[in-house]
């Protein structure tokens, strides 16, 4: 199930980013310490060159990136990449764009990939608001997918939420026509909250028949998190929304 991230005074707080960079605004994130293991040291040094996007604020090439033009799909927050290596290796006609900010994570994604061979993935290590913001151009993505968002379950922490008005809105500029954001959460609240927001968007059109949420689709893999959660009797909700 999904839980909380440990908030610190001092993370929360601080006016820079744990590299350094200007504190801007509310994050819906906490950059949790997590060591890395030597494994994911060695990714970050010998695969991040090939695999990451480096550092900038210039909009980016998708062509140029993966040398090839394909349909594109861009996850936010993959974690430890697990839904995105099962799609990359399941779709090799299509690209695949990962962003988070846990570095460890990162590494994990990086020798997955490896380890499968996989050329038609590449990752980012920044704030996906800012990557949404400055890096993506617009109409240039056919889906965006975001499974189990820190749900910030506690009511004075759901400004924090990534799932704001602005942020579906900025999903929806991104997408290319016919383009579709998925979602999926195991809270029911922030199921709600979802739904409520991305209904507002006047660019986005439901894809539920009943208004409201969608079966698990068969494109999404199931997580090793997401079933124990089913193991401890908690729901999942999928959400899809079409521009
Ligand atoms: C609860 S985890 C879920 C991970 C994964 N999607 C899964 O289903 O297992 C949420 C992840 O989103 C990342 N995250 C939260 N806000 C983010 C942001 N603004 N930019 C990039 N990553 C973010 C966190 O670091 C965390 O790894």
């Amino acid at each position: 199930m999904t839980t909380e991230p440990e908030e610190t005074a001092d993370e929360v707080g601080a006016e820079t980013t744990p590299d350094g960079r200007p504190r801007r605004g509310i994050r819906s994130f906490v950059v949790r310490a997590g060591r890395m293991t030597v494994a994911q040291e060695r990714a970050w040094a010998e695969l991040w060159p090939s695999m990451g996007v480096p550092e900038g604020e210039e909009p980016l090439d998708f062509d140029a990136l993966f040398g090839r033009s394909a349909p594109r799909t861009l996850e936010i927050g993959f974690g430890n990449g697990e839904s995105l290596v099962a799609l990359a290796a399941a779709h090799p006609e299509r690209d695949y764009l990962g962003i988070e900010v846990h570095r460890p994570g990162i590494g994990h994604l990086m020798l997955r990939c490896e380890a499968e061979r996989l050329t038609n993935v590449r990752a980012l290590c920044r704030d996906a608001v800012e990557v949404l913001q400055r890096r993506i151009p617009d109409a240039s993505l056919d889906e965006l997918l975001l499974y189990f968002p820190d749900p910030w379950h506690k009511k004075r922490h759901h400004k924090r939420r990534i799932v704001q008005p602005a942020f579906v809105e900025l999903v929806a500029r991104k997408l290319a026509p016919g383009g579709v954001f998925r979602m999926a959460t195991d809270w029911q609240n922030y199921a709600e909250h979802m739904l409520a927001v991305a209904s507002q968007c006047a660019a986005l059109s439901n894809e539920s028949a009943t208004g409201d949420y969608v079966p698990r689709p068969a494109s999404r893999p199931v997580t090793k998190f997401e079933r124990r959660g089913h193991r401890l009797g908690h729901g999942t909700w999928d959400l899809a929304f079409r521009k």
